[in-house]
């Protein structure tokens, strides 16, 4: 007998039954990749887990916290939840955050203060309904309400809309998949990370961090770290990242950037004025990162200003005005925020009066009316709060609201370029609208004049010249476009150099912290902001430029600025950009919890949030067959191999009788 032949029949028969089972397989065809989705990933703490987990199916676009809760309850039988987000904002209020942001980790302790512990005095955000801190053992995805989600609804009104009472098979299902690695807590995870890092290198987690923003108005030399003999020096503070449930989307229009922008503004404002009348303290503008997740990115600072391994120590710390949500001005009103349990010794106190002398004296010719809560009120949620932790520094925070938040949308994905109501004309090109100075840029140009004056003063510059103080609206128009509608804009596109184009999109930019650990797309921006609106243009080579010195001889000028090649707009009668050096004291400083380095993962005083990695994130919809025609199916299938078997069984067996005749040519391809 040939065994050749003999092959070649079996392999016949097998393509048979594999094209029967190909055929009667509807789903093949009908699977629809869904192209945008977004989940809630894990995140873990020194004692929790919470976010998402993986596998399976569902459609609820009611998305709140009572309703979470029993899908939560009931997990065994829900198997994923996607969230359609609308294209418009809710009408009623949204929170997914807790009602007290960073307790535990803020100044007011049992120990500071019983009575302020906990938000016992004010509630700061009533709204939240903590949605974001629970842990959830399915997958939670955010699809935009696109052509998506009408693939979706057309399948589900489509299938599974009960006739009579009872959905007809087929149904219409939807896999989700995004497998988060991670379990437990943050010190589980990452003593797994690092014990199996011989037999496996992957890390199941990574903690959140990214870079905090610094400059300063005058040259501080930044290779020598610790104390500067001499210096006094006027922080002013603003934090540049948000959350909201769904990782990818944080605008935090109110909560960060209604804050950092006008900060810039007013950092920008204070430029000419600082070369013409310097003031003899220098005022460092920071912007901190990680903020919403225990304040990763003032805790650093402060923790490196306590160890010497910053540019100033605590020492050289005059005062601290902090800008914090200010884009939802009601009447005219501001609201200057002060300790009182530090303001019970009179020399703090003494120093917390002049400064808001100061802002009061500032807002004079100005449509803004600083005014202060009461003293019996802590400190709102803020970064300031970290440096009260270490030292009693004179401070203010200042806020659009009293006591509780006017935010009705904190740390969601609503809390956007819509909530700030940036009101474009219609038919404006996207270069019109970012020229378009809208009545939010003017209100908050106006902000940033009122704490340019009052940074100038605190500063120790003279009276008289603080009527030269004016925040440009134009240049704030232009912030709150980039940071809330695109990016990718002329103006953004001119101040960064090339290498950084790619991170531009035509969309805001994310906010949340993440775990890339290394300058996220709002970093970087807010970086060569601060760099173009207070530093100055040089004219040197590109190659010095890069390698931080003025000519060939240069071996000091690294210490004290940072050089930057940016690549520019293209002159009228060409398309080719003609980049400059920028030199400014714009510069980024690490903003990762002091508990990694430390390898304190269960620490009480220092945020130990992480990240878990998690497998690429997918979605489908498909439909499903019911179960009785799936074990049809499966029968038919058994059947015929059965009889496929039993035909090769008889065909081999009579192999002889039949192939006696017609052999094949022994070199023969299949
Ligand atoms: C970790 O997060 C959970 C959920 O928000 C919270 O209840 C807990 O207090 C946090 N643990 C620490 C040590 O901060
Ligand atoms: C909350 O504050 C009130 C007075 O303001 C005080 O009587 C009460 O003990 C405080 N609660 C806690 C838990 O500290
Ligand atoms: C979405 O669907 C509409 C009509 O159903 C179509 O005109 C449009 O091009 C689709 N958009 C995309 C991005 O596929
Ligand atoms: C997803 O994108 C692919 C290619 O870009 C397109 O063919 C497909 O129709 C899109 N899916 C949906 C549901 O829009
Ligand atoms: C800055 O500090 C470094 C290290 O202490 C020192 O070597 C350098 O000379 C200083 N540069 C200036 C301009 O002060
Ligand atoms: C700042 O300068 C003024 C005079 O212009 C002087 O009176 C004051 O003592 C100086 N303050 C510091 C901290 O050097
Ligand atoms: C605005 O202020 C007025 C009084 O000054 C108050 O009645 C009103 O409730 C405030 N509105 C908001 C949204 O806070
Ligand atoms: C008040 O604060 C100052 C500076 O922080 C400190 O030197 C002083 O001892 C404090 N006074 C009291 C009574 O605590
Ligand atoms: C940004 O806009 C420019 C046109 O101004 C375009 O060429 C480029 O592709 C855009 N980049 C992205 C990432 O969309
Ligand atoms: C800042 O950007 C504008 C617009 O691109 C440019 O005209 C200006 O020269 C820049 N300034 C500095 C200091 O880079
Ligand atoms: C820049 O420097 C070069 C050579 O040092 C000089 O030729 C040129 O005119 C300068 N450009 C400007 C704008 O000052
Ligand atoms: C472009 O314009 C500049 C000044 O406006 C001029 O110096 C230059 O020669 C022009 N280049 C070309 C190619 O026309």
């Amino acid at each position: 007998m040939d065994p050749l032949s003999n092959k070649w029949i079996i392999h016949l028969l097998v393509c048979c039954v594999f094209v029967g089972v190909g055929c009667s397989s509807v789903d093949k065809k009908i699977y629809v990749n869904l192209n945008y989705t977004v989940s809630c990933v894990r995140l873990l703490n020194a004692t929790h887990q919470i976010g998402c987990q993986s596998s399976l199916s569902g459609n609820s676009p009611l998305f709140t916290r009572s309703i979470m809760m029993k899908l939560k309850s009931s997990s065994r039988r829900v198997a994923g939840v996607a969230v359609v987000a609308p294209n418009t904002n809710l009408g009623e209020a949204f929170s997914p955050h807790t009602t007290c942001p960073n307790e535990n980790t803020g100044v007011y302790s049992e120990t500071y203060d019983p009575a302020l512990a906990n938000c016992n005095a004010t509630v700061w955000n009533p709204l939240g309904n903590g949605l974001s801190y629970e842990e959830f053992d399915f997958p939670i995805f955010s699809l935009k309400d696109d052509n998506d989600t009408q693939v979706i609804r057309q399948c589900y009104l489509d299938h599974n809309l009960p006739v009579n009472g009872t959905p007809q098979y087929p149904l219409c299902a939807m896999e989700l998949y995004s497998h988060m690695f991670a379990v437990t807590d943050t010190a589980t995870c990452m003593r797994r990370s690092d014990t199996d890092f011989s037999i496996n290198p992957e890390m199941v987690c990574d903690p959140l961090g990214d870079y905090n923003v610094w400059g300063s108005t005058r040259p501080v030399n930044n290779t020598a770290k610790g104390h500067k003999m001499g210096e006094s020096v006027v922080i002013a503070a603003a934090r540049l990242d948000s959350r909201s449930f769904f990782f990818d989307i944080a605008p935090g229009a109110e909560s960060a950037v209604s804050g950092f922008v006008t900060l810039l503004a007013a950092a920008h404002a204070l430029r000419d004025i600082i070369q013409e009348a310097p003031p003899n303290r220098t005022i460092l503008y920071t912007f901190f990162q990680g903020e919403t997740f225990d304040y990763i990115g003032s805790s650093r600072m402060v923790y490196e200003m306590e160890n010497d391994q910053f540019a100033v120590d605590l020492d050289n710390i005059h005062s601290v005005l902090e800008v914090g949500q200010v884009g939802l001005r009601n009447d005219s009103r501001l609201w200057l925020h002060t300790d009182p349990v530090s303001r019970k010794n009179d020399s703090v106190n003494k120093e917390v009066v002049e400064l808001i002398a100061n802002l009061k004296a500032a807002a004079t010719n100005l449509s803004v009316a600083p005014d202060e809560p009461g003293v019996s009120q802590p400190l709102p949620p803020s970064s300031f709060q970290r440096f009260l932790r270490a030292r009693s520094i004179p401070g203010v925070v200042l806020e659009d609201h009293k006591s509780e938040f006017t935010n009705k949308f904190y740390e969601s994905m609503y809390d956007n370029e819509e909530y700030l109501n940036l009101s474009y004309p219609p038919n404006l090109t996207p270069e019109e609208k970012m020229e378009h100075v809208t009545e939010r840029a003017k209100a908050l140009a106006e902000v940033a004049t009122l704490v340019a004056r009052a940074l100038y003063k605190q500063a120790g510059g003279a009276q008289n010249l603080l009527d030269k103080i004016q925040a440009d609206p134009q240049i704030v128009t232009q912030m709150l476009y980039g940071f809330l509608v695109r990016t990718n804009n002329t103006w953004f596109q001119q101040l960064i150099p090339s290498d950084f184009v790619s991170h531009l999109t035509n969309g805001p930019p994310n906010l949340y912290v993440g775990a890339i650990q290394q300058s996220s797309e709002p970093t970087i921006l807010v970086q060569f902001l601060l760099a173009n609106l207070t530093g100055s243009t040089i004219n040197i080579t590109r190659e010095n430029c890069q390698n931080q010195k003025e000519d060939e001889t240069d071996k000091e000028s690294k210490h004290i600025y940072s050089y930057w090649w940016i690549q520019g707009a293209a002159p009228p009668n060409s398309t080719e950009r003609e980049g400059y050096c920028v030199r400014s004291s714009a510069r980024l400083s690490k903003a990762v919890s002091p508990a990694f380095d430390l390898k304190q993962f269960t620490s009480k005083d220092y945020s130990t949030w992480a990240e878990s990695r998690w497998k690429p994130i997918k979605g489908r919809i498909f439909l499903v067959a019911s179960h009785e025609l799936e074990m049809l199916t499966l029968g038919v299938g058994v059947g015929i191999l059965v009889t496929s078997l039993l035909l090769t069984y008889f065909i081999s067996a009579k192999a002889d009788i039949i192939f006696s005749s017609g052999r094949e040519p022994a070199n023969a391809t299949y």
